[in-house]
């Protein structure tokens, strides 16, 4: 069913570019200039490195081993895999020496929030219901995180330069399987009043009003001065 098969799609890795008049804007002095001024992560364990470490509740947590074993200090670094995930692939594709650290974490502060953030969570989904069952960051509190880096972002940048930056960021969702795994196949009271396709409905609502309201409200928002509200 087409439904499905977009959910699938969506469910695997959805990228997301604002059409808008790309990066520059003062960028940096530095030689090789990554192909984007920066990346902004969004969504679950697929590209989580390492948030739920700053949760003390969540449930799932990659903190021991074998986790990180073949990563770059051999040690467990809060990324679901035993190395790189997508998220460090995608950065190092752009030219991006590596991946923005977590969000929660203390080096997310300072120059480290010009190339972007990684605001997802291990257990996140599109329901919130879904990430708060396992203590996960909620997709809506992402988007509060998002907002919070705004300003972040502009106090260390500069307005200017932060709106380019926002503008011309590649941005990065992956989730969605969750609400299937970790919820729908779990909860009879679900499954009876949502059948998959209704079901399928309801994710790709929620994803529509992150996407459209939020991210590129967000971005049309910091983009436009007479409107800006930093
Ligand atoms: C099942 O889903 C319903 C509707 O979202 C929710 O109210 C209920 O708490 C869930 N039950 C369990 C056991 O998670
Ligand atoms: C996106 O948001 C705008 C403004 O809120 C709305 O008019 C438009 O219909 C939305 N588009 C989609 C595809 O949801």
């Amino acid at each position: 069913m087409a439904r499905r098969l977009a959910l699938v799609a969506l469910s695997t890795l959805l990228i997301l570019s604002p059409a808008t008049d790309g990066g520059g804007g003062g960028g940096g002095a530095v030689q090789a200039e990554p192909i984007v001024p920066a990346v902004i992560s969004f969504g679950d364990s697929t590209i989580d490195v390492g948030n739920n470490n700053y949760l003390p509740g969540a449930v799932f947590k990659a903190n021991y081993e074998p986790y990180g074993v073949n990563y770059d200090r051999h040690e467990p670094t809060g990324r679901f895999s035993d190395g790189k995930i997508v998220t460090d692939i995608t950065a190092e594709s752009l030219g991006f020496e590596s991946s923005s650290p977590p969000y929660l974490s203390p080096h997310a502060s300072g120059k480290s929030l010009l190339a972007g953030a990684n605001f997802a969570s291990a257990a996140s989904s599109y329901l919130d219901d879904t990430a708060a069952m396992y203590d996960a960051i909620t997709l809506t509190q992402q988007l509060k995180y998002y907002e919070e880096y705004q300003s972040k972002l502009a106090a260390v940048a500069g307005r200017r330069r932060a709106r380019a930056i926002l503008s011309g960021a590649l941005y990065v969702v992956s989730t969605g399987t969750g609400d299937f795994i970790q919820n729908y196949y779990h909860n009879a009271s679900l499954s009876r009043r949502y059948n998959v396709d209704q079901y399928c409905d309801l994710l790709v609502g929620t994803f529509s009003g992150f996407a459209n309201v939020s991210i590129y409200a967000a971005v049309a928002v910091s983009a436009t001065p007479s409107v800006n509200a930093w």
